[in-house]
């Protein structure tokens, strides 16, 4: 039997989500009512239909996955119409020892997607982590030169995106690169990578520059996290118009999209609306959203009502702001597939931060999404 109550800390979130508590639909369950099953009933649109006239729809994903073989290469199939690779383009996964590329695994995924008519977003070019040290340090564990670190920079620049040239259509060329947590905007760029350490800012413009020689048909995006908050948007706004007014070859921003349920819209719309303003396209790179309030909040190894409750309010929010923004949007890329898989899982503590559950099949929220977009 269905049993309803108000609970305190969803109610908080509506109330922080700018919704009233007023119809019956918005009544919340109690967190441990299992999900209705007959919330499935619906047919389920393929997502790469379900938003074909808006942008193409992604996930990352692992070589194990990237296999008709697997429910994960079915659902690929299926549903995306672009795939990222979630580790193996990363440096470290392609040189991790110098001069020894290893392109087996991001060779397979880039077939799987040429064979089933993907597109695929290659990630990452230039990143302080998942990098090799030689990269960075020398025999004695010392930075290396700026002279050193820029020639290995085009080195590995130049042999991954001419490998992929003409089949990975969008780079993530920089990652990471802004300073994280600094609500007075002070501190810009991640002082502590050793890329900044060993040749300042300007390795962002070198790196572009590099990928540009490289493919020329290339989107090349700027990558980042956090992106919606104020102190940091006008950060990466701010890098972004100087590499324009400079000349270099930068055509997008990434917005990772590793939001939660209580993510704000206004910080969304506001941020997006900064970024028209450069010009330049925008992709979201690593959508999830895991279904807890806050880090303190008690972990839980099931799904249940109450998480269904809000990843449906979050989700739709987000994706209406995504239709409301398509013209400038030109990629939507979910950081994995289902929630069997997601980096944010801890073994206490279950994110299910996507719209299809452990076993691939689509969540209560996915027919939420359905409905918001068959509503438009
Ligand atoms: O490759 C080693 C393997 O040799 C070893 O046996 C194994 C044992 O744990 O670890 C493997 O490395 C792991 C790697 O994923 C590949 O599976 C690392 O421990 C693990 O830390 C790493 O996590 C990845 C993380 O980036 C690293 O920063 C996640 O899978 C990946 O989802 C995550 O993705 C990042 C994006 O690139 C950038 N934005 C944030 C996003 C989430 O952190």
């Amino acid at each position: 039997m269905k049993r309803y109550c108000i609970n305190l800390l969803p109610v908080m979130a509506l109330l922080l989500l700018g919704l009233s508590c007023t119809s019956p639909e918005e009544i919340v369950p109690e967190l441990d009512d299992p999900i209705e099953e007959d919330d499935n009933v619906e047919v389920a649109i393929p997502l790469k239909e379900l938003f074909k006239d808006y942008f193409p729809i992604g996930a990352a994903v692992t070589p194990q996955q990237a296999n008709l073989g697997t429910p994960h290469g079915q659902a690929l199939r299926e549903h995306f119409s672009s795939i990222t690779a979630e580790n193996v383009m990363k440096p470290d996964a392609l040189q991790r020892v110098k001069g020894q590329y290893t392109w087996g695994n991001a060779d397979q995924l880039v077939k799987f997607a040429k064979d089933n008519g993907m597109l695929v977003r290659g990630h990452c070019l230039t990143w302080h982590a998942q990098s090799p040290d030689w990269m960075f340090y020398d025999e004695n564990g010392e930075l290396l030169s700026k002279e050193v670190a820029l020639a290995q920079l085009e080195e590995h620049i130049t042999a991954v995106v001419s490998r992929y040239k003409g089949d990975v259509y969008a780079w993530d060329v920089v990652n990471e690169a802004m300073f994280d947590w600094d609500p007075e905007g002070v501190i810009e760029y991640r002082e502590d990578s050793p890329w900044y350490q060993m040749i300042g800012e300007t390795y962002i413009d070198s790196a572009f520059v590099y990928a540009h020689r490289a493919d020329p048909d290339a989107k090349l995006f700027y990558n980042d996290y956090n992106s919606i908050f104020s102190w940091k948007r006008h950060k990466i706004y701010n890098m972004v118009k100087r590499l324009k007014d400079n000349g270099i070859p930068i055509h997008g921003i990434g917005l990772q999209g590793h939001w939660n349920v209580n993510t704000s819209e206004s910080d969304i719309r506001t941020t997006l609306d900064l970024f028209r303003t450069l010009d330049v396209e925008i992709q979201i790179t690593e959508l999830d959203v895991p279904v807890y309030l806050s880090g303190d909040e008690p972990g839980a190894v099931e799904y249940n009502s109450t998480f269904s409750f809000r990843q449906k309010a979050a989700y739709s929010m987000i994706f209406q702001v995504l239709l409301d923004y398509s013209d400038l949007i030109t990629n939507v890329t979910f950081w994995g597939i289902g929630d069997d898989h997601t980096w944010l899982d801890r073994p206490d503590r279950k994110a299910f931060p996507f719209l299809f559950d452990e076993d691939l099949k689509p969540k209560p929220v996915y027919f939420e999404v359905q409905k918001l977009v068959q509503n438009q």
